[in-house]
């Protein structure tokens, strides 16, 4: 487990939701005060679906926000189970932040060439403002799976073989994810346990390996998180 991490348990999903809402609001208000600008990597799959809800009932001034992926499943742009569709029915689709904004990962075009695109996307982006992350049951984050071995250098990677369907997904890396001011996880439900408990037993994770220099917030609810460890 990374040495500078906070944990926050709440009480349920719904509070660890509107935790993380509050942290990302105001860490858009102070990096657009300090810098202009906020630039925000968003998690997929299903836990912060509740946050980007909230997000989208919020005022804030959009016209500063960046937004990236953490990761991509390789589907056509208008697949259900894309999380940038999640991510604009949820959230996009009603606030003001201009298109020209949004870097969605071209993951319709396969992994090797959604990869290379997005590449110099996060190039141009890094260091990010915030990240944020959830966690898979076996303990992996964004699109970085357990046993998957990638060049470290990369700023992205094409990815075969999910065990998470689809088998084809486009991440971006651990180095990059981990060059950010603020990194946040959000991790609920009693099926992430297992993963939660080997993490802080130090088992060496994709979820321990993003490790940017500043602490990292874990917003957890009590059924994902083991008391008696
Ligand atoms: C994805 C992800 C993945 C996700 C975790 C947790 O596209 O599948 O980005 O890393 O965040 O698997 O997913 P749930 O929130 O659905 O449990």
């Amino acid at each position: 487990m990374q040495e500078n991490s906070r944990w926050h348990v709440l009480a349920s999903s719904e509070e660890v939701a509107v935790a993380v809402y509050e942290k990302i609001l105001k860490a858009a208000e102070q990096a657009i005060a300090e810098r202009g600008s906020f630039k925000i990597v968003l998690a997929g799959g299903s836990t912060p679906e509740k946050v980007y809800r909230l997000l989208a009932k919020a005022s804030s001034d959009w016209s500063k926000w960046f937004i990236y992926h953490g990761d991509e499943r390789c589907l056509p742009i208008d697949h259900a189970d894309r999380n940038s569709l999640m991510v604009i029915q949820s959230f996009l689709q009603s606030v003001a932040i201009p298109d020209s904004q949004v870097f969605n990962i071209p993951a319709e075009l396969g992994p090797d060439l959604g990869a290379k695109a997005y590449a110099d996307v996060v190039a141009e982006a890094l260091p990010f403002d915030m990240v944020l992350l959830g966690m898979g049951e076996d303990g992996h984050t964004a699109s970085l799976f357990p046993g998957h071995v990638h060049d470290v250098e990369q700023l992205t990677h094409a990815v075969y073989n999910s065990p998470k369907p689809p088998p084809e997904r486009v991440s971006i890396s651990a180095k990059a994810l981990s060059d950010t001011k603020e990194l946040i996880y959000i991790i609920t439900g009693a099926n992430k346990q297992e993963a939660v408990k080997a993490w802080r037993m130090g088992d060496n994770l994709p979820v321990a390996t993003i490790t940017p220099q500043n602490s990292i917030d874990i917003y957890i609810d009590a059924d994902a998180y083991n008391e008696g460890l």
